[in-house]
C-alpha cells in the first residue's frame, strides 16, 4: 500500500487535482492510488518520486464540478462548423488540463477519424452498437494519442439511427442509460457530443442524455447560415419549455461564428446581424477563417496541437474560455436561463 492517498489528503487535493500534478489521466491516477496499476513493480520503484510530486507540484487552477459538463452543438443546418468546434474545443480544454470525453454520434465520423486511425475504428465498438444493445458506454471508450482526450467512436450506420430508435421502447432515455456509469463515475470534466445537423427525434435522445445538458450553436458568417439562427433558437426555446415539464434542464450557452473572413465586405455586417438576432446569447468572440483548421484535421489533430500560433488556435482558446465562463455562471445560477 502506498502513501499517495494520505499525502493528497494532507494537501487538501481532490484526486483530479493530484492527477494534474503528475500530468496523468484521472483513471491512471486512481489506479496508482488504489495500487491496481498494471505495471505495479515499475510503479513501486517510482513511487517515492510520484509522492513527492503530489506533495509539492503546482496544481493548475481549474473549475471542478460535481458532475461532467455535457456539451453539444445544436443547429438545424449542415456544414456550420459543429464538428470543427467539437474537435477544437476538446483540444483547448485538454491543453488547459481538463479530462475530456468526445462521443461522436454523426454518420460522417469526422471527429472519430480525427482522433482514431481507420484501423483503430475497425477494431472498436461504436455508439451505434451501444444504442442498439442499450449497453454501458464505458467499455466503448477509446484512448487517443492525446492523454486528456478519450472518444466513443461512431460509424456510418448512425445514418439509420432514427429508424433504429423507432423500433425501441423508451427511446429518449436510451443514450442517458448508456452514459449512466460514465456520468456517475465523474471521470471526465467535459463530455462533448458531436451531433448531426438534423433537429429530428435523435436530437431529443442527445438533449436528454444528461441533466443538465449544455447546448451551443455555431454559424459561418454567411446569409444562408445566419438565416437558420431564428428557427434554431425557436426549437431550443420550445424544447426547453417542453423538456422542463419532465425535469430535463436544457441550457443554451449561446452562439458563436465559426468562420469569418474580414477581407469580405459582408463580414462586419454579418457580425451585426447575428448580434441583433441573439442579444445576450451572442458570443463576443468568433473564429476567423483559417486554413490551419483543415490542415490540422488532415494531420489528425486539434488546431491548438497542430499549430499553437495559428489564428484559429487563439480564437478557439478565447471561445473555450467564453464557454467556461458561461457554464460557470449557469452552474452557480448567476445568470437567468433564456
Ligand atoms: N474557421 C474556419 N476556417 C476555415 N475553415 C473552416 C473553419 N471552420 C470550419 N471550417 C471548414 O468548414 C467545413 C465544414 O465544417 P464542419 O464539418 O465542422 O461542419 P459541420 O457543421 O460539422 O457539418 P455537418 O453538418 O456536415 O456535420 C469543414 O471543411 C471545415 O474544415
Ligand atoms: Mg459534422
Amino acid at each position: 500500500m502506498n502513501n499517495l492517498k494520505s499525502i493528497r489528503e494532507n494537501r487538501g487535493l481532490t484526486k483530479k487535482q493530484a492527477a494534474r500534478t503528475l500530468h496523468l489521466r484521472y483513471d491512471y491516477y486512481n489506479a496508482l492510488e488504489n495500487g491496481t496499476f498494471d505495471d505495479n513493480e515499475i510503479i513501486q520503484a517510482k513511487m517515492p518520486e510520484l509522492e513527492k510530486q503530489v506533495e509539492t507540484h503546482y496544481v493548475p487552477k481549474l473549475v471542478e464540478y460535481s458532475h461532467p459538463i455535457v456539451l453539444t452543438p445544436a443547429i438545424g443546418k449542415g456544414g456550420v462548423g459543429k464538428t470543427t468546434s467539437v474537435i477544437n474545443i476538446a483540444g483547448v480544454l485538454a491543453e488547459m488540463g481538463y479530462q475530456v470525453l468526445i462521443i461522436d454520434t454523426t454518420e460522417q465520423c469526422d471527429t472519430t477519424l480525427t482522433f482514431l486511425s481507420t484501423e483503430e475504428l475497425n477494431n472498436a465498438k461504436t455508439i451505434y452498437s451501444a444504442i442498439e444493445g442499450v449497453e454501458d458506454l464505458k467499455p466503448y471508450i477509446c484512448h487517443t494519442q492525446f492523454p486528456m482526450i478519450d472518444i466513443v467512436p461512431s460509424d456510418y450506420r448512425m445514418n439509420n439511427i432514427e429508424a433504429l430508435l423507432a423500433t425501441m421502447v423508451c427511446q429518449e432515455q436510451i443514450l442517458k442509460m448508456c452514459m449512466q456509469t460514465i456520468l456517475e463515475e465523474n471521470m471526465y470534466d467535459f463530455i462533448l457530443l458531436d451531433a448531426s445537423n438534423h433537429l429530428g427525434s435523435f436530437k431529443n435522445v442527445v438533449w436528454m442524455c444528461s441533466n443538465p445538458i449544455y447546448l451551443y450553436s455555431t454559424v459561418k458568417a454567411e446569409a444562408m447560415d445566419i438565416r437558420q439562427l431564428p428557427p434554431t433558437i425557436n426549437t431550443i426555446t420550445n424544447c426547453q419549455k417542453t423538456f422542463a415539464r419532465y425535469g430535463q434542464d436544457i441550457r443554451y450557452l449561446g452562439n458563436f461564428i465559426s468562420k469569418i473572413n474580414f477581407s469580405q465586405k459582408v463580414a462586419e455586417e454579418s457580425l451585426e446581424v447575428v448580434k441583433q438576432i441573439l442579444g445576450a446569447k451572442n458570443f463576443d468572440c468568433y473564429v476567423r477563417q483559417d486554413a490551419s483548421i483543415s490542415s490540422a484535421i488532415e494531420e489528425q489533430q486539434p488546431v491548438i496541437n497542430y499549430k499553437r500560433s495559428a489564428k484559429a488556435s487563439r480564437d478557439y482558446t478565447v471561445i473555450t474560455n467564453e464557454i467556461l465562463r458561461r457554464v460557470e455562471e449557469m452552474e452557480y445560477g448567476k445568470e437567468k436561463q433564456q
